[in-house]
């Protein structure tokens, strides 16, 4: 977890790792204490040895150790052991450390830029993450997630080891991030980084994706002249909210909202907020939010003078996120669709006061980046942002909105794979499955799936088919559709049909690779709980 950022904010990262986390550094070679380690028995012996000799190896490649036979990987110079829940590929970790936000001319940079400019400095410091390995208690446990979420199941996500992920979220800085703020009264931070989630694979999805988050907080105001008790000192605070809401520019948007500032059944304010003060900080929020888009989207509509826009929409539904409370989505009427853009909400007080900011009250939000620089500059399909051809990335230069222009279209290529899954209830039908990359899901994982718990690992889940496919062919696969399925009427087994779509975006895919791919993804599937048919 290292974010490249102030210095004070380094110094909190370091802290949280030291005093909260203790157990993030334990596989850590490079913290090994000699002396500790004669002690140890003979296996974690071995562990360490594995460990020291994983971090001279190259970077993100799965080294297997012939002599224990234990695997590992070095993750941008770290060595991590492997153990019975990893799931992590070679491919996935391949993609790790592109820094796409931190590329000037490249859309998630110019976008991340544009995002900022709305949430400035000095109240807003900006900050970004290199390192996507985040222990399972920043990236589930510190927020309230809890131990059935399923986030956490290890078909969405990715493990490096059983207390290891790739985060699934920014909001797995959170804790660090508002440690930074401890010293700086009314304050904020934006965070950009990459993000991980085991997902269907089609043009809006893609395993590896960017998001921002912003926090703000206001402090209790001291004790002075006419201001002595807590109540007052809050007063004071509400006060000093109201004033910021109003200095917010005005916008022209439309505004629907379903959600209003809280419900008290179904969107409750905390039990420690006095109301008022917890719809203040809503109002903010909400305002803040309604400047972003209106800043955003005008931006949008520039770069595309000939198509006629309709006047903006947007529209506050209520939502549920475990470190937020009210917590809401905002959508944004967008080409004839409402397109969910973020989720956000109020911080939960207990995450403010384990990071230190005990007299705080303040919001939280966070968004995908591609699903908006894919509307900013008319992208059609995710994987173009991680092109490395040249008629792709000549075409955006920094602080410019402009529409991508299709340099060609090769033509896909269908492949199916049918099999027979045995009848499961967890093998339930996977179609008209929800996406779980959703702006708003909190960390992935979506129960509307096929989502075996740990307890059943035999069982068969969709993700498992796209990570093969991820796995063999990258970012050949332009989607993965359930085409057919049916239950057999005698034997009550299952047959489900997939059909793959290999398409490149800067060649034409001769007959043979394709073949060759599936015919590596057959294998693969034939070793799921699965019968190829
Ligand atoms: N982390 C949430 C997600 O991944 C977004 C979010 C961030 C929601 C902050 C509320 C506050 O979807």
């Amino acid at each position: 977890m290292r974010l490249s950022s102030t210095g004070a904010f380094l110094r909190a990262l370091r802290d949280a790792r030291i005093k909260a986390f203790p157990e993030q550094s334990v596989s850590q070679s490079n913290e090994i204490d000699p002396k500790k380690t004669q002690a140890l028995s003979e296996e974690s012996q071995q562990e360490n040895n594995h460990a020291q000799f994983l971090a001279s190896q190259p970077q993100h490649k799965i080294i297997k150790d012939a002599a224990t036979s234990r695997s590992g990987v070095n993750i941008l110079g770290r060595p991590y052991v492997f153990d019975s829940t990893t799931n992590v590929t070679e491919s996935i970790l391949g993609l790790v450390g592109r820094k796409l936000y931190d590329t000037p001319n490249h859309p998630i940079a110019i976008t991340r830029k544009l995002i900022q400019s709305v949430f400035r400095p000095p109240r807003f410091e900006h900050h970004t993450a290199a390192d996507p390995v985040v222990s399972t208690n920043d990236n589930f446990d510190v927020l309230g997630f809890p131990a059935d979420h399923p986030g956490r199941s290890r078909t969405d996500t990715y493990y490096v080891d059983s207390k290891t992920v790739l985060r699934t979220h920014t909001s797995a800085h959170q804790h660090a991030a508002f440690r930074g703020l401890r010293h700086r009264g009314d304050s904020g931070y934006t965070i950009c980084a990459d993000v991980y989630r085991r997902d269907s694979i089609d043009r809006s999805h893609f395993p590896v994706f960017h998001q921002m988050e912003a926090a703000c907080v206001w402090k209790l105001r001291p004790p002075k002249e006419g201001i002595h008790t807590r109540l007052q000192q809050q007063d004071a605070r509400a006060h000093h909210i109201r004033s910021n809401t109003e200095g917010i520019p005005r916008h022209d948007l439309e505004i629907i909202d379903e959600a209003g500032s809280y419900d008290d059944q179904t969107n409750p304010v905390q039990i420690v907020h006095d109301p008022d003060e917890a719809q203040l900080v809503v109002e903010n929020l909400k305002r803040s939010l309604e400047n972003l888009v209106q800043k955003v989207f005008v931006a949008a509509q520039a770069a595309q003078p000939d198509v006629k826009h309709e006047p903006l929409k947007v529209r506050w539904i209520e939502a549920y996120f475990p470190f937020t409370s009210p917590s809401f989505e905002l959508e944004v009427f967008w080409q004839g669709d409402w397109l969910e853009l973020l989720g956000c909400g109020v911080t939960k007080q207990e995450i403010l006061d384990n990071a230190g900011l005990r007299d705080h009250i303040g919001w939280a939000w966070g968004l995908g980046i591609e699903r908006l620089a894919m509307v900013l500059f008319d992208i059609p399909d995710i994987r173009l942002f991680w092109s490395q051809d040249e008629r792709f990335l000549k075409q955006f230069k920094q602080g410019q909105i402009t529409r991508f222009k299709s340099f060609s279209k090769y033509p896909p290529c269908y492949k199916d794979i049918s099999f027979w899954v045995r009848p499961s209830p967890a093998a339930a039908s996977p179609i008209g499955a929800q996406s779980s990359s959703g702006a708003a899901a909190a960390a992935g994982g979506d129960a509307t799936k096929a989502s075996p718990a740990d307890t059943q690992p035999a069982a068969f889940h969709e993700n498992d088919i796209m990570e093969i496919v991820r796995d063999v062919a990258g970012t050949l696969a332009e989607d993965v559709k359930l085409v057919d399925e049916f239950v057999h009427p005698k034997t009550g087994k299952k047959s489900l049909c997939y059909r793959v779509n290999y398409r490149s975006h800067e060649r034409t895919l001769t007959n043979e690779e394709t073949n060759d791919m599936h015919e590596k993804v057959t294998r693969k599937v034939a070793e799921l709980p699965v019968e190829i048919r």
